[in-house]
């Protein structure tokens, strides 16, 4: 995003772009005059209820749904990271879509990207549309395609960049742009977990909402399921708030004081998710045993400029397509050592998966077939291990999925 791409604080032909996102993370809600006892770390405040000096007068808390210290240290942290004038905190990701849904009424349009997280397109499709919302997808990449989908009744735009797991890139400033065109009062939300708020701000190219699912980087460890949600506007940030005490969907002070605890780190884990994917998708692509590799951080991704344009930076997420049939992927996976084979992504550990068999399985079929989510897909989280460690485990995984053809061609 910056220009001066030959600074040694840039990668790839990516720069650091947000001031003080450090010094924002470490302190930003943090402060210790906000505690009678000073605490420089923030507590955990487990109290359900908050006494009152008189009927409705208190000191700004009164029940731990409708608002919580610890809680307040995350939300001001993140909101300070996303640039953003307010933030909320739920109880999961998809919780945080849930109560975003909650602000429209049956018959209003939803209209989300056609390569979602799967249990995003499972609650649009089974859920939203059962109850009543006019849900539809298109494929926001092509920008003709968007216009031509935006309705009269749409009122929410869905948007995950890059996209889970084919990391198609959109152009959210583009799409921000078109939406709010045909029709101001649009709300354009962005999924921005596989970014974090350290590698893009969808609020700065016009987006409405940033939401995450925080279980990812944004706290890093994989110990805490939640949402994130930020606005800057007051009349959303508002209506949000309300829906987060009124549906109740909100998370534990504990996982509250373990996220802000993870946010304190996210540039550097960031910075080291890139750096080691970076040399893993070099790897691969150079590898005969691999047919494809798709990281937006390679001038081979069809989207590497607008990524350098749209963010400072790529996370640990790589997919590629393993050469052979199923079989080779199953026993690829099947042999890592180092790579645990499980869902989820973005913390610190290296994780690999089979998105048809494991977490887009509930998309159907037909869809998966699209969008190219085929039996020889696989995705990877590269963690903060050593690279030489992580590198040398895909090797040895890639060998044993090829001695699988060779026993298997010997069999023929
Ligand atoms: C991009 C994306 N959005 C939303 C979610 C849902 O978040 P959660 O699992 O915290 O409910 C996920 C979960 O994997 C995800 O990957």
């Amino acid at each position: 995003m910056a220009s001066d791409s030959s600074s040694s604080k840039c990668l790839a032909g990516f720069c650091p772009e947000f001031r003080s996102f450090a010094t924002d993370a470490i302190h930003a809600g943090q402060e210790p005059e906000q505690w009678s006892s000073m605490a420089v770390v923030p507590p955990i405040s487990l109290s359900t209820t908050f006494k009152q000096f008189s009927p409705g007068n208190h000191a700004g808390f009164e029940y731990s749904r409708s608002g919580n210290p610890t809680r307040n240290c995350l939300e001001k942290a993140v909101a300070a990271l996303d640039g953003a004038q307010h933030c909320i905190s739920l109880a999961s990701g998809l919780a945080a879509t849930m109560t975003i849904v909650h602000m429209l009424k049956a018959g209003d349009g939803i209209l989300c990207m056609n390569d979602v997280y799967g249990g995003t397109n499972r609650y649009f499709k089974r859920i939203a549309a059962e109850i009543g919302y006019d849900v539809s997808f298109a494929d926001f990449s092509k920008l003709d395609v968007l216009k031509a989908a935006l309705k009269p009744n749409t009122k929410l735009l869905w948007i995950e960049t890059p996209t889970n797991p084919t990391m198609k890139v959109l152009d959210i400033k583009a799409c921000s742009e078109i939406t709010h065109e045909y029709n101001k009062d649009i709300i354009v939300v962005v999924d921005n977990t596989f970014m974090s708020a350290y590698f893009q701000r969808p609020l700065a190219l016009g987006a409405d909402i940033c939401m995450y699912s925080a279980t990812k980087y944004m706290n890093g460890h994989s110990d805490v399921v939640m949402g994130l949600i930020s606005v800057n506007h007051m009349g959303l940030y508002e209506k949000l708030k309300y829906l987060q005490n009124a549906l109740g969907a909100v998370p534990s002070p504990f996982d509250c004081y373990l996220c802000n605890r993870g946010l304190k780190t996210l540039h550097l884990r960031m910075k080291q998710h890139f750096r080691n994917a970076l040399a893993v998708a070099k790897f691969l692509e150079a590898d005969p045993r691999v047919d494809k590799v798709i990281f937006p951080g390679l001038p081979s991704h069809p989207q590497y400029e607008l990524m350098k344009r749209q963010c400072s930076g790529c996370p640990g997420m790589i997919t590629f397509y393993i050469k052979g049939k199923l079989e080779h992927a199953t026993s690829f996976l099947s042999n890592l050592k180092l790579f645990a084979l499980a869902e989820s992504l973005g913390g610190y550990e290296s994780l690999a998966e089979h998105p048809a068999i494991m977490t887009h399985a509930s998309v159907p079929e037909e869809q998966r077939r699209e969008l190219g989510i085929t039996d020889t897909l696989i995705r990877l989280s590269v963690g903060l291990e050593d690279e030489e460690d992580i590198i040398a485990d895909l090797d040895q995984a890639l060998g044993a999925a090829q001695k699988f053809t060779l026993v298997d061609a010997g069999k023929k």
